[in-house]
């Protein structure tokens, strides 16, 4: 079977930016407070017309050009998030239409934080069975809509923001060299959202009692997801047959300082193997893989060749890895290794005319 390979990544977040500061001016915390627990200083929000699809659609376009991958190149694209324009249509559907993806197959998938993992493993499968060649997996989140913003426990954690990827076929052992997906449905109200769906529609009362915001027991999260991100990252890393020292980054879901650090510390990566940018868009839901993934690529932190591991935790429970053998040449990298020639080539045009 052949494998996948990324072979474009794009990113967005609305220029909006709410400050700690801001946070201690609307609910009672403050900057210390929230550096300390989460390690988030600032998120990004977007304004009340920005719906999922409209930031899916900046990332989705960025990762395309990246790419070089016209939209009616595409055959399927997949949107990971909890936070949809709507109940249905999909917001793949409408990030189809306008991107002008004509040919494209569209589906939404929901594994709440871990939707990019898991929407990178079914176009993984996909491509390797031969179903489709060029696949758009985007996560996009405005959970700034489904926060309450008088819950301190809460709303002082997430922030808008989309990724996105194209994936095309590889090579066997090229690419996307393994994934991993995990479920434990038995503490889904430990994190959730809970009316609005067929459960508690939305009424009046449903309103008043602001169960149409996410709720979470911070506390109890924290424990399972450093366990649960740990095991995958560990099945992971088996099930491509690598060993830990030969990864060169970790990214992890954006949620928290501590469990970011927790995880790196169990599977004794060093500090320098570590992505983080969870201080600049605090926790993201599904997008912040993918944002922390274009950010690492785009500051050459990922060379071609490098193995990079993603692990998520989220709402369900649902947990999961991919380990990716890097194929794409940052514009950095590929200027370190082959500036110097354009550079005097274009001396040497200089000195011709
Ligand atoms: O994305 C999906 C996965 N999500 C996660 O992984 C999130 C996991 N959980 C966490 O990141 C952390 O549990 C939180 C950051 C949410 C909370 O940190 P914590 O260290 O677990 O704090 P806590 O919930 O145990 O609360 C400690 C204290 C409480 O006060 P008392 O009872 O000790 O007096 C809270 O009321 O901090 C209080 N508190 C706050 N104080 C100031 C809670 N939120 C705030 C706040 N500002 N924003």
């Amino acid at each position: 079977m052949r494998s996948a390979k990324i072979v474009g990544v794009g990113s967005y977040a609305p220029p909006r930016v709410l400050t700690n500061q801001d946070l201690a001016r609307m609910v009672d915390t403050s900057d210390k407070w929230i550096m300390e627990r989460t390690g988030i200083r600032e998120r990004h929000i977007a304004d009340d017309k920005t719906a999922a699809s409209d930031i899916g659609l900046e990332a989705a376009r960025r990762a395309l050009k990246d790419a070089r991958v016209k939209p009616e190149e595409l055959d399927l694209i997949i949107v990971a998030t909890i936070t949809a324009d709507m109940s249905f249509p999909s917001t793949a559907c409408l990030i189809q239409d306008r991107l002008g993806a004509k040919k494209a197959a569209a589906f939404d998938l929901e594994a709440a934080c871990s939707g990019f993992i898991y929407a990178l493993s079914v176009a993984r499968g996909l491509i390797a069975s031969g179903e489709y060649d060029t696949i758009l997996v985007v996560a996009s989140e405005v959970l700034s809509k489904i926060t309450d913003w008088e819950d301190r426990a809460t709303c002082v954690l997430f922030g808008d923001g989309a990724g996105a990827v194209v994936l095309k076929p590889a090579k066997k052992g090229q690419g996307i060299l393994s994934t991993y997906l995990r479920a434990d449905g038995g503490n889904w109200n430990l994190l959730w959202l809970p009316a609005g769906g067929s459960r508690i529609p939305t009424t009046r009362d449903s309103v008043d009692k602001r169960l149409h915001y996410m709720k979470m027991e911070g506390n109890r999260v924290f424990k399972i997801a450093v366990q649960s991100m740990t095991a995958a990252a560990i099945e992971g890393l088996k099930k491509a047959e690598v060993r830990v020292e030969d990864i060169s980054l970790l990214i992890t879901h954006q949620a928290n300082l501590r469990i970011i650090n927790a995880v790196a510390k169990r599977l004794s990566l060093p500090p320098e193997k570590v992505f983080i940018n969870l201080d600049r868009y605090g926790n993201t839901s599904a997008a912040s893989i993918p944002l922390a993934l274009d950010e690492a690529a785009k500051r050459g932190r990922i060379k071609r060749g490098d193995l990079v591991i993603l692990v998520a935790f989220g709402g369900g429970f649902t947990w999961a890895s991919a380990v990716i053998r890097w194929e794409r040449i940052s514009l950095k990298s590929y200027l370190a290794r082959f500036g110097h020639r354009l550079s005097s080539l274009a001396t040497r045009r200089k000195r011709k005319y």
